[in-house]
């Protein structure tokens, strides 16, 4: 089979970093009283923190979480719509699961997160094994919903809010490796790209109280942990006020707030939006050791038509000048990637050439590369012609994703010879005897482990790299 098109989400990731994204949950919670769930993530960071919260909803009502399907007497699936592929992918293992609900006929089956909230009601309709439907914002009641089937019903709710945080909540870190965690800062997204099913899957965008947020690095950190992430559709609109107007928080102070509660513990953030991200934002990064010189910064094209039609509100020049701006500030270290789009509604040849120099120059550290996907009900579905066939699309992508490795390469080659601090995460896929965890600008370092541990800093000498991963040395 063609690799590309098999390959919907594809990046240059190793296979440790890919694995941090796997869908499985690994980590139980076994009071031995409850019964089971058993919860599978799709799509985005945002999906996969979801699910600690969901998890925690349900902690509280006696569920204990199980990595074994065959165990669980709640099977829940949350959800991604973000691409045709996506979706398919959630369909084909509801297949799988119906046959573990053959085995075991009380098992309820629930489909979370943004393929609920796209459709719906139908779900139940075209999905005979569904149980419940329950959109991103109305996991605080999934106690009733499950009462309801319980009671022999099919429930859902997939209303919006716009108030929603779950800032209250606190999560069941079931993606964690003790060591990082994610916090979820704010949700929904008003931005509006025209490719894009998000806004109207998450709906409005709102942002957590900022006391919540910092409350909640500080646990982590009293647990032990070394690094969060504070995600977000586009992290830099972050804004919020107490209610009684005495504290606004943006951004850059919500970092410098997170940065404070822990010196030792680093602080990672995604997603950046180009037209949003400041120099305010560059200089707070800038002045805490702590914040990862590292910033995901999707530009989708590298041509400025086929940026209006996306309606991303930045064009070609305004996204160099924030690169410029990163390198001015950050210098040349800072680590950028990119998600790219490749023959989106009437792309031309030379505009698809514009993404490649816009790669040339900006020489990325890694890209997430998709070609484009229809979405129904989408600005772009609406109003523009997906036109470019198929095999062009996939061609695009192709040499997107060979200006990548190209790219990827050529900033790892200027790690070596030099020494990181890197965070260890774990083993390595490969071998017992060799540790795994990432430097600041978010790149896999594999070194042996000699007398060091999950958790440690380890300052490494890098000798030598590949498209995905440095290799080095610790020094003691
Ligand atoms: N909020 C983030 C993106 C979230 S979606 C941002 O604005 O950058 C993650 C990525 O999926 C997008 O950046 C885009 O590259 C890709 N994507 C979104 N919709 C898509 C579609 N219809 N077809 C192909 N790729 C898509
Ligand atoms: Fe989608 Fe654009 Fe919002 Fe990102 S910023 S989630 S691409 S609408
Ligand atoms: Fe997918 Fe929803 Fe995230 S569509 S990418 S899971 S916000």
């Amino acid at each position: 089979m063609d690799p590309i098109v098999d390959l919907d989400f594809i990046d240059n990731r190793t296979p440790e970093q890919a694995a941090a994204c796997d869908t499985k949950v690994t980590a139980e919670t076994n009071t031995g009283k409850g019964r089971k769930l058993y919860i599978e993530s799709y799509g985005c960071q945002m999906n996969f923190s979801d699910s600690e919260i969901v998890s925690s909803i349900m902690f509280e009502q006696g569920f204990d979480t199980t990595a074994d399907i065959a165990q669980a007497d709640l099977v829940f699936l949350n959800t991604c719509s973000i691409r045709e592929k996506a979706e398919q992918t959630v369909r084909n293992r509801l297949g799988q699961i119906n046959y573990y609900k053959k085995k075991k006929p009380a098992m309820m089956v629930g489909v979370l997160g943004c393929m609920a909230e796209r459709l719906k009601k139908s779900l139940l309709e075209e999905e005979k094994i569904v149980d419940l439907v329950v959109g991103p914002d109305a996991y605080r009641d999934l106690p009733n919903l499950i009462s309801e089937v319980d009671g022999g019903q099919k429930a859902v709710n997939v209303l919006l809010s716009r108030e929603e945080t779950y800032a209250d909540i606190n999560p069941i870190r079931l993606n964690s490796n003790g060591v990082s965690a994610y916090i979820s800062i704010m949700r929904g997204c008003d931005n509006m790209c025209s490719f894009c099913v998000v806004p109207f899957t998450r709906g409005r965008e709102r942002s957590r109280d900022a006391n919540s947020i910092v409350r909640e690095a500080q646990a982590l950190s009293d647990q032990g942990y070394k690094e969060v992430t504070l995600l977000g559709q586009n992290v830099d609109s972050y804004k919020w006020a107490s209610e009684d107007g005495t504290e606004s928080v943006n951004f850059a102070q919500l970092l410098e707030k997170v940065a404070l509660v822990d010196t030792n513990m680093r602080v990672r953030f995604s997603t950046s939006h180009p037209k949003d991200i400041t120099d305010e934002v560059l200089y707070t990064i800038k002045k805490h050791d702590n914040i990862c010189k590292y910033i995901h910064l999707p530009a989708q094209s590298g041509n400025s038509r086929v940026l209006e039609i996306m309606n991303r509100t930045y064009d070609r020049a305004w996204y160099l000048n924030r690169v410029d701006a990163i390198r001015r500030i950050l210098g040349n270290e800072c680590g950028i990637s990119s998600d790219m789009i490749a023959g989106f509604c009437t792309e031309t040849e030379e505009e698809h050439q514009d993404t490649l120099t816009l790669m040339d120059y900006v020489q990325y550290d890694y890209s997430y590369m998709f070609f484009y996907s229809e979405r129904p009900g989408t600005l772009a579905a609406r109003k523009l012609e997906d036109d470019i066939p198929l095999e062009v699309k996939k061609r695009r992508l192709a040499e997107i994703i060979e200006k990548q490795r190209e790219t990827s390469l050529n900033r790892n080659k200027l790690d070596v010879g030099r020494v990181h601090k890197v965070l260890v995460e774990g083993f390595s896929k490969k071998s017992d005897e060799q540790l795994s965890g990432r430097n600041d600008q978010n790149k896999v370092v594999i070194f042996d482990k000699k007398h060091y541990k999950k958790g440690d800093y380890v300052n490494v000498f890098v000798h030598d790299c590949s498209v995905g991963t440095l290799f080095g040395k610790a020094i003691d």
